[in-house]
């Protein structure tokens, strides 16, 4: 549990939730921690096949879904395990999250099932709080960010994680729309700080 581990979960390179990460990750330097940005895009992950393999039984860790170690779900889910505290910077697409995201979110079933039957591996896992900066396009939209949210929500309990309520950013569209927005900026790092201070 020695450093935080952010999600940039954008398909688009060099955006606003790209920045969005790297702000974040700059908070928690600021509060004498360690962070690690890591770009959803660059990992190769599989749709669950929803083929019950991870309910059957007790298997466990990467054994648990019959993908096992055909693509690199595990090594994002490992980084779960792990960090001290866990940060999304996400666009929303379609009023969601996006496809890449969500598909990995999906292969999240196997710890579900984990954590229904009480396996110690799951259900041992230290508390934590996760945290998330949401950026859309769109200035108007009241439940824009509310799919995301809940989504974001359930996931992270499967790793013994409560979500914070996230920072959302309306009207960022353009790939630098959110850069020099010092405002929004700030309020991003600080969040990164919050993450840093207030995790055990
Ligand atoms: C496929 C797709 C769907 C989108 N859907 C929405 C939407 O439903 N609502 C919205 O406000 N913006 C939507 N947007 C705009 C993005 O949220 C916006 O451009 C955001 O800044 C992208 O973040 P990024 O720069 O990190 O890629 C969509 C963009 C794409 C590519």
């Amino acid at each position: 549990m020695s450093q935080a581990v952010v999600f940039a979960c954008s398909h688009r390179r060099g955006g606003n939730s790209d920045l969005a990460a790297e702000l974040l990750a700059q908070g928690v330097r600021r509060a004498g921690g360690e962070a690690e940005v890591v770009h959803l895009r660059n990992f190769q992950v599989m749709p669950c096949l929803a083929c019950g393999y991870c309910d059957a039984d007790v298997r466990q860790g990467v054994d648990r879904c019959v993908l096992g170690r055909q693509d690199q779900a595990f090594d994002l889910f490992a980084r779960c395990f792990e960090a001290r505290t866990v940060l999304f910077a996400s666009p929303i697409y379609f009023y969601h999250l996006p496809s890449r995201l969500k598909t990995w979110i999906d292969r999240g079933q196997q710890f579900w099932t984990a954590r229904r039957d009480n396996e110690p591996w799951v259900a041992d896992l230290p508390a934590r709080t996760a945290r998330a900066v949401l950026v859309a396009g769109q200035p108007s939209g009241e439940k824009l960010f509310e799919g995301a949210r809940l989504t974001l929500k359930y996931f992270v309990r499967n790793f013994n994680m409560e979500l914070a309520e996230p920072l959302t950013i309306r009207g960022v569209d353009q790939r630098t729309d959110l850069d020099g927005r010092a405002d929004l900026e700030a309020s991003v790092i600080e969040l990164g700080e919050t993450a840093w201070n207030s995790a055990g």
